[in-house]
């Protein structure tokens, strides 16, 4: 029986449900994207529906958008709507479980520990993680892999050794590894919908939490007792910075800053690595395209083997293809498909007459607007060379630092926001670009990549938090020998 819906006009359209409570929580959970279209299409850019008891309001294409990146924190917050999801994983006093002007000095620091002198320190460390990674696990000549699995190590990796340093990194496979799974699996939505109840995997965190606080403590105070010895990375950035009173992030709170970040680079990362080799390996003619452009930037044809060429941060900053390559990656399969905040006053929507009550959920989804026919032509396409046109870098937002990396898609109004706008918009970014630049730079010059003839393209999985290729993610590699070129 259709329920009832009694809403006040001057909200947006509500969708009809038939299930008490429930209401559209498992059309929206099986497929939120075809949910959003659907009701988009009956109801407009603004409408809300019932998801276990909550109101979420749904806010997409440009308007919408721009709507909850930039809506008013006095009415609207980020941390309402996720901290009770977030804290188990990152834990106390850090992003979301503190006040917003905390969180953005928070994001200050962090920004320090980006500059383009740590990026140049990271480009060889993530080369020489990737070609350890593959030396040990990819020792045939050719194989089928869990293309995913693969990639989301070469991940933890290669984002340890940079941002937490080589003495954490070091230590991943003690036991470390298995701390940050345990955080991590918190991170799903059950946590969300049921954030009332006693979930075991709330204590295995802190469990979790107490432990890497040990860990980070000693790395820390080893740290303070050689300051002459200076480290490029995130963790000596983060101790050397201070809050504008004067007081520096504890050393909990450094490890705690350590953790979000990354926890909030990890499945975003992997899945954008892994769907952009797994359209590479569909279309080996921009792979070609992308060798023949490195190749004559660094003088010399990538001609496979185990010797991968030293580049420089500004040959990365340079790799245009693979830029275009993760940019329409980004666009189709954003991994971050509902972006979420708690409304703590009630809020009118800029030109409708819409306002929203206290108590509702917004979400944001640009990957709505990202595959819109409307901005761009064959849409659900992936070509890479629709970035070829510089346009694109007209929308670049230079309020933002720009160290050359993916800068594209910070205007709020842009139809193509994978990193989000506004206060909270995505730290990450440029680290993230290097990432993948240097990994898929490393892969591509030992090896080729096809798709598993039986499993072909994955579907994407919703299941969880991240949007990630639906596993197992076969793939199989051939290893590039010099004298077959
Ligand atoms: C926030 C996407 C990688 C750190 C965000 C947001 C998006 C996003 C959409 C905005 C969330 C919101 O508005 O609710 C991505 C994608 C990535 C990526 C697609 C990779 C391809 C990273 C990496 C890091 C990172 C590598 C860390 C080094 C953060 C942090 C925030 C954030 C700390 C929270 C900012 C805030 O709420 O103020 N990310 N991210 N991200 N990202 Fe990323």
């Amino acid at each position: 029986i259709e329920q009832k819906i009694n809403y006040n006009p001057s909200e947006p359209p509500f969708v009809r449900y038939y299930v008490p409570f429930i209401g559209s929580m498992i059309e929206f959970g099986v497929h939120p994207i075809k949910f959003i279209r659907k009701y988009q299409k009956k109801h407009g850019n603004f409408f809300t529906f019932l998801m276990f008891g909550r109101r979420m309001t749904v806010c997409v294409d440009i308007d919408g958008n721009d709507f909850v990146f930039n809506v008013k924190h006095s009415n609207v917050t980020a941390e309402d709507a996720y901290n009770s999801l977030t804290k188990p994983v990152f834990g106390e006093g850090v992003v979301y479980d503190v006040p917003n002007s905390m969180l953005m000095e928070q994001k200050r620091m962090i920004k320090s520990g980006l500059s383009i002198e740590s990026f140049r320190a990271y480009i060889p460390i993530i080369i020489d993680e990737v070609n350890q990674y593959v030396d040990k696990h990819w020792t045939k000549d050719q194989d089928t892999i869990d293309l995913l699995q693969s990639i989301s190590e070469m991940i933890i990796m290669t984002a340890s050794h940079t941002l937490l340093g080589p003495e954490i990194r070091s230590k991943l496979y003690e036991g470390i590894a298995d701390l940050y799974h345990t955080l991590d699996s918190c991170f799903t939505p059950i946590h969300f919908l049921f954030e009332w109840l006693p979930l075991p995997s709330y204590y295995a965190s802190e469990k979790a939490h107490a432990e890497l606080d040990s860990i980070f403590a000693k790395v820390i105070a080893d740290r303070r007792k050689e300051p002459g010895e200076k480290h490029i990375d995130m963790l000596d950035a983060l101790m050397a910075s201070k809050y504008k009173n004067g007081e520096p992030p504890s050393d909990k709170h450094i490890g705690n800053m350590l953790i979000a970040l990354l926890m909030a680079g990890q499945h975003t990362s992997a899945a954008t690595t892994t769907w952009a080799l797994l359209n590479l390996a569909e279309n080996p003619a921009i792979v070609n395209e992308a060798r023949t452009e490195i190749g004559s930037m660094l003088g010399r044809e990538l001609k496979g083997g185990s010797s991968v060429p030293e580049i420089s941060y500004e040959n990365v900053k340079d790799f245009k293809t693979l830029d275009n390559v993760i940019r329409e990656t980004l666009r189709i399969r954003s991994p971050l498909v509902q972006l979420m905040r708690k409304v703590v006053k009630p809020v009118a929507v800029p030109n409708t007459s819409y306002v929203i009550p206290a108590g509702y959920y917004i979400i944001a989804s640009p990957i709505i607007s990202s595959t819109d026919e409307k901005y761009y032509k064959n849409a659900e396409a992936w070509v890479p060379s629709r970035w070829n046109n510089s346009d694109a870098d007209e929308q670049a937002d230079k309020s933002t630092t720009d160290y050359g990396f993916g800068a594209m898609s910070t205007s709020a109004r842009s139809p193509n926001l994978p990193f989000g706008a506004g206060r909270h918009r995505c730290i990450g970014e440029q680290f993230a670009y290097l990432q993948i630049k240097t990994i898929l730079y490393t892969l591509l010059t030992r090896f080729d990549f096809e798709l598993d003839p039986k499993r072909g393209m994955p579907e994407r999985n919703y299941q969880s938090m991240v949007v990630l290729p639906e596993g197992p993610v076969l793939c199989q590699y051939n290893r590039r020998t010099i004298k077959n070129q």
